[in-house]
Parts: C-alpha cells; sequence; structure tokens
C-alpha cells in the first residue's frame, strides 16, 4: 500500500484561484489536489490535501500526520512568518518535511523573507506557481523511494 503524503495549506488559502491571481495565479487548491494525486500515482504515494484559516487546527493536523504521513509538504501561508506553534509541531514529526510557497517571498515584503518553518524544513520551494507543489511531490517521492 502506498504512503500517504498530507499537503497543509494556512490561512487564505481557501480563496487561491479568486485571491490575488497576479501573484498566485488562477489555479484553485482542487486543482493542485488534483495534479499532486497524479504525480503521486507516478512516484507511489496518495495524498491527502487539507486547509484552515486557524492555526491551532493546522497544529492538530500535524498532529495526525504524526499516525497517519509518511511526509509533509506545508504552505503555512501567512503563519510562516508568524507561527512557533507550527515550527514546534513540525518537530514532533519523524518524517520529511518539504515546505511550499507560491509566490517567491524573498521578493516580497521584507516581513516575508523569515520563516520560522524552514528551520524545521528538509527542503524549501518560493516562486514556482502551484508547480511548486507538484515539485514537492517529486521530492518526496526521492526522499521515501
Ligand atoms: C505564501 C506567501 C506568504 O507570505 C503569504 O502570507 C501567503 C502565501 C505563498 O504561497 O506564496 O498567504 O505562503
Amino acid at each position: 500500500m502506498s504512503k500517504t503524503i498530507y499537503i497543509l495549506n494556512g490561512p487564505n488559502l481557501n480563496l487561491l484561484g479568486k485571491r490575488q491571481p497576479e501573484i498566485y495565479g488562477h489555479d484553485t487548491l482542487a486543482d493542485v489536489e488534483t495534479t499532486c494525486a497524479a504525480v503521486g500515482k507516478d512516484v507511489d504515494l496518495s495524498v491527502k490535501l487539507m486547509q484552515s484559516n486557524h492555526e491551532g487546527e493546522i497544529v492538530e493536523m500535524i498532529h495526525d500526520a504524526r499516525e497517519n504521513a509518511a511526509g509533509i509538504i506545508i504552505n503555512p501561508a501567512a503563519y510562516t512568518h508568524t507561527s512557533v506553534a507550527i515550527l514546534d509541531a513540525l518537530h514532533t514529526f519523524d518524517g520529511p518535511v518539504l515546505e511550499v510557497h507560491i509566490s517567491n517571498v524573498h521578493k516580497r515584503e521584507a516581513f516575508r523573507h523569515h520563516s520560522y518553518v524552514s528551520q524545521r524544513a528538509d527542503g524549501v520551494i518560493a516562486g514556482f506557481g502551484v508547480e511548486g507543489y507538484a515539485l514537492a511531490m517529486r521530492r518526496m517521492g526521492t526522499l521515501l523511494g
């Protein structure tokens, strides 16, 4: 049976496709899930994509991943830059963690340049649009293969 990857998404990403499309593009989170599931078939991984606008819920998703996921791909959105709680939760997870940002956060406002999550992430992808999620899936295939 293939291993499961959790793809976790933070606040406002439920509006992906509608929200600032000049920055984040026109694809929705459902499109991301479809693409990642297709890549998953290639690399023998199944995916479960989740999104929450609430920090504590994301912490709980990470706790759930401890029992039920082999790896985590996470776009913590704005919580990237603020959340020690999400970093601490990720430190309780033993498998690979890949951080994805749709936009190139380093080209944007200074407050987006620091990521708490990067202190735990095994790899970071930024500025590849939603393709970043698919790239992260490929990398998961390598790390877990
Ligand atoms: C983001 C970048 C964050 O700075 C921002 O708060 C987001 C999305 C990205 O995917 O580019 O909501 O994580």
